[in-house]
């Protein structure tokens, strides 16, 4: 009895594995549109529907990328790599990937924008069999993340690397979402964080307590002598006469145009240099807006799998040449996976966050050299 299941499994593995998916690779939307897709799962076989009425839009259909991650990770990342897993997809657009992994058993959001959620809640309600451990979601690239409570074990995207303008905001939430997220401090967190199982102050901290109450209490003198100082001088300017105000005011106007000037100088200064940092170097542009995410601590153990077709767009360039400053980056080719892959040249990112050194410390470092 054992040995004759053994050999089902090894049967059923052979099945699983030689089944053979060729790529749509239609350019024809139309007809690309018309049908569902159909992709062989196990014993059975997953159905997608695509666009709904018929309407032609980038996210209605399925993507080739989408169709061979799916293998990816039936094959090579397997169940026991996924079940119980927390893992999150973005711009899941008609949702076969985030199907499959529900199916391989991990806890899965699936993310898009909110237009497409009919169809992609279509597809998940159809196929899916544990609906409390997969939900959809809406998520903007670049958007506060919070909500879908980091951390995870994986993020997933497949096709999401073809817009320019989206590359900034894609390595963001890709950022945000493989970090630890400090807790939003108030003024007591401190304090609270010390207090012994009691709830009681400790000894020390009480005797540090007093020392900055005495401090503040001397800010707090050193602000009343100010205000007194102020006071006295407005008095003195209203007894002065006619003569001396003019020359006075005469004196401030100067000093408020310098100030002015300087500080105009320095705005004009800052724009152009900002300028030429562009002209010279086009890459800088969405920079400041990742230095935040960039800074946030890394979580080691977040792993991401971003799977793009290389057919050598703009987009595809500007994504690499900014992914290797905040990403630990290895490529996997994935032609082996089905002879009918072998056409395409369908690869897959695995990233992990790199630790940014905060301004000061990497200055310090320079000093120190
Ligand atoms: C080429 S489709 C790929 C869809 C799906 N992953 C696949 O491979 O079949 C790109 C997806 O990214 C989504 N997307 C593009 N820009 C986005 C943004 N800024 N925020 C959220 N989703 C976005 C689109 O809605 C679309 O579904």
């Amino acid at each position: 009895m054992g040995r004759r299941s053994h050999k089902q499994e090894l049967h059923k593995k052979k099945v699983e594995i030689s089944q053979t998916i060729y790529l749509p690779r239609s350019w024809d939307y139309y007809e690309r549109f018309k049908q569902p897709y159909f992709y062989p799962f196990e014993f059975s076989q997953i159905e997608i529907k695509q666009s709904e009425l018929g309407d032609i839009k980038i996210n209605a259909t399925l993507w080739d990328t989408a169709i061979v991650m799916s293998k990816f990770f039936e094959l090579e990342i397997g169940r026991d790599g996924l079940k119980g897993k927390r893992i999150i997809e973005l711009g899941s657009g008609v949702g076969l990937l985030g199907v499959v992994l529900s199916l391989l058993g991990a806890d899965i959001i699936i993310t898009e924008q909110k237009s497409m959620h009919g169809i992609l809640e279509y597809n998940v309600k159809k196929n899916c069999k544990d609906l409390s451990k997969t939900k959809v979601q809406e998520l903007w690239w670049g958007d506060n993340i919070l909500d879908f409570k980091p951390p995870f074990d994986m993020i997933v995207g497949s096709d999401l690397i073809y817009e320019d303008h989206c590359i900034d905001l894609l390595l963001k939430s890709l950022m945000d979402l493989s970090s630890f997220h400090p807790k939003p401090k108030s003024k007591y967190s401190d304090i609270i964080d010390q207090l012994d199982e009691n709830g009681n102050i400790p000894e020390n901290l009480l005797e540090n307590l007093k020392i900055n109450n005495d401090n503040e209490e001397e800010e707090e003198n050193d602000e009343e002598e100010e205000e007194e100082v102020e006071e006295e001088e407005k008095e003195e300017k209203e007894d002065l006469d006619e003569e001396d105000r003019d020359d006075l005011e005469e004196d401030n106007k100067k000093e408020n145009i310098y100030d002015s000037n300087f500080q105009y100088n320095k705005e004009i200064k800052k724009k152009y240099k900002n300028k030429k940092i562009k002209e010279d170097d086009e890459e800088l542009k969405g920079e400041d807006y990742l230095v935040s995410s960039s800074l946030l601590e890394p979580n080691p153990d977040t792993v991401i799998y971003l799977g793009y077709e290389h057919r050598e767009m703009n987009a595809e360039s500007i994504f690499m040449n900014k992914v290797n400053k905040y990403f630990h980056v290895e490529t996997i080719t994935t032609k082996h996976l089905n002879p009918g892959f072998s056409g395409v040249d369908i690869r897959i990112l695995k990233m992990k966050k790199i630790k940014q050194q905060p301004p000061q410390e990497e200055k310090d470092k320079e000093e120190n050299k």
